[in-house]
């Protein structure tokens, strides 16, 4: 039988191991992990792959500032990278080093294929070169004729006998993918369109002068541009060339999420090897913008760099994981200040959510003994207002599979602020003085079903908070098990469950005073 494709296949860029993460990486690593977990909500096979690039001058020098070989240099820092992972609670399927064999070997099986089709020739090369960026420019690209355009410092000069990659023979298909949705957003899609417009170069994909690479299989003397040895951990990972069925099951990749620094790398090149090798190409890049910090994009080599554990010890890990997606639109640049983070965890996250699930849990477990009641009242103006708000955040969440988690969140928001709006107009305080028995039976079970929605559509972006509330209502079974559109209907609940209020979910945050 075949085997045909039948798994949403995502991935991160694997990051450079010069040095530790700050929040810049782990932006696109989280957002990453929302889509994962939002695609697994709605009963996607999800195989979610993020990992590091270990090869290249950058690592290499890294290495050589720290008296150690590249090897010892990496495996030491990767722990590192690993430990992000698990502090945001990132729920890859996979992590690839690109030190590891089954990495170097299947790169060197595709490398073999495009240079037997005859897509890869020896040629000379020489021209400015930025080792940051681990990228030749032309003289054209730079500023004032010597500064990369990208960091602005002094280019260095390379010239070296290497193999080329036939990629002025793909314009013509790259164009014709630029009409199709393969880059977004709308913005990246003109830009690179217009860059290959302009006329493509052939590339050098080799290195003679390195030594810290993956060998060329027809000249061991030279190791592959680390570029080309990157961008192939996502086919490498998922299964090229292992000779098993994995790859069918997951190629092509359906989003590489990227920054918007290495969009030519992935909406360019990549596509054009692959092209060249008769593999598929992704079905998605998008690239997002950058987090700034007192305007400039957030680096460690501008000493701006944030380690997201400063901001996990003090906000937490759903906090820190809501406030970006929900603070900054995901195409654009956005600034990171300590003050918005804050003014987000008071007003959204403890205020507008984490009040209305205590006051919901303690009304129940007052009036009801912790039993949620049977809605046996009849439905009234108010249900129909939250209906509404619920219809709205369940469509607007769809803005998830746009990567718009702005628009998401704050529809989401729309639901949790109709629920506060909810229990003010019901005023089930009231009922109870009132003795209005069913009245207040169906607007409790109405709040903790409304709740339950929350959990479930929150659990994305806020997995800790989600899973703590879902505990808290006493309800059957994991959250994990959990699927929309169904279990994300009103009325699912069932009656009879026992609440327990346990802490509070954003407890008042300590002002370090
Ligand atoms: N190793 C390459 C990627 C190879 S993918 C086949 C690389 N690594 S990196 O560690 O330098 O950057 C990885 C990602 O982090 C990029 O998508 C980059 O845009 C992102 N960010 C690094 N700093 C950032 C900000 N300040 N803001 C947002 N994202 C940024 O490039």
């Amino acid at each position: 039988m075949a085997e045909t494709k039948d798994t949403y296949y995502l991935t991160t860029p694997i990051y450079y191991v010069n040095d530790v993460p700050h929040i810049g990486h782990a932006y696109t690593t989280v957002a990453a992990d929302v889509v994962a977990r939002w695609r697994r909500l709605n009963g996607d096979r999800v195989h979610f792959l993020t990992g590091t690039d270990e090869h290249g001058e950058k690592n290499a020098r890294a290495a050589a500032e720290r008296g150690m070989a590249p090897q010892e240099h990496v495996d030491d820092i990767v722990p590192r990278w690993q430990e992000m992972l698990e502090l945001l609670r990132i729920s890859n399927d996979d992590f690839i080093r690109t030190t590891e064999p089954r990495h170097q070997t299947r790169v060197q099986d595709f490398m073999q294929v495009l240079h037997d089709r005859g897509d890869i020739y020896p040629a000379t090369y020489s021209g400015p070169y930025c080792v940051r960026c681990e990228a030749y420019y032309t003289v054209s690209e730079l500023v004032d004729g010597t500064l990369c355009p990208l960091h602005r410092r002094p280019v260095e000069q390379l010239e070296q006998e290497n193999y080329f990659f036939r990629l002025s023979g793909y314009a013509d298909q790259l164009l014709a993918l630029y009409d199709t949705d393969f880059v977004q957003p709308e913005v990246r899609r003109n830009e690179v369109r217009s860059f290959v417009a302009e006329g493509l170069q052939d590339i050098s994909i080799t290195r003679s002068a390195l030594d810290w690479g993956v060998r060329v299989p027809w000249d061991p003397e030279q190791v592959f541009y680390v570029w080309f040895d990157a961008l192939l951990n996502y086919a490498t990972a998922a299964g090229y060339g292992s000779g098993t069925a994995a790859f069918a099951h997951r190629w092509p990749a359906d989003l590489h999420l990227i920054g918007k620094d290495i969009l030519r790398f992935h909406a360019v090149y990549w596509p054009a090897m692959l092209m060249a090798a008769g593999v598929e190409v992704p079905r998605r890049v998008y690239a997002h913008g950058f987090l700034l910090v007192g305007g400039e994009k957030m680096g460690k080599s501008n000493a701006t760099g944030i380690h997201p554990a400063e901001l996990v010890a003090h906000f937490g890990v759903d906090c820190y994981r809501y406030y970006f997606l929900r603070e900054i639109s995901f195409g654009q640049d956005g600034t990171f200040s300590w003050e918005s983070m804050e003014q987000r965890y008071t007003t959204d996250l403890a205020n507008d959510l984490g009040n209305l699930a205590n006051r919901v849990l303690t009304m129940v477990e007052s009036y009801c003994g912790g039993v949620v009641p049977d809605p046996v009242g009849g439905l009234g103006d108010a249900e129909a207002a939250l209906a509404a708000d619920h219809a709205a955040a369940v469509t607007g969440l769809q803005a998830m599979d746009r990567l718009d988690f702005k628009k998401a969140l704050e529809d989401v928001w729309g639901f949790v602020g109709g629920v506060n709006r909810y229990v003010e107009a019901r005023a089930p305080w009231k009922l109870r003085k009132q003795g209005a028995d069913d009245d207040l039976a169906r607007c409790l079970y109405t709040c903790v079903d409304a709740l339950r929605v929350i959990a479930m559509l929150i659990s994305p972006v806020m997995p800790d908070a989600a899973a703590a509330l879902w505990g808290a209502l006493g309800l059957p079974g994991p959250l994990a098990d959990q699927r929309l559109p169904d279990a994300g209907a009103l009325g699912a609940t069932p009656a009879g469950v026992t609440v327990t209020r346990g802490d509070l979910l954003f407890p008042k945050l300590d002002d370090g005073g």
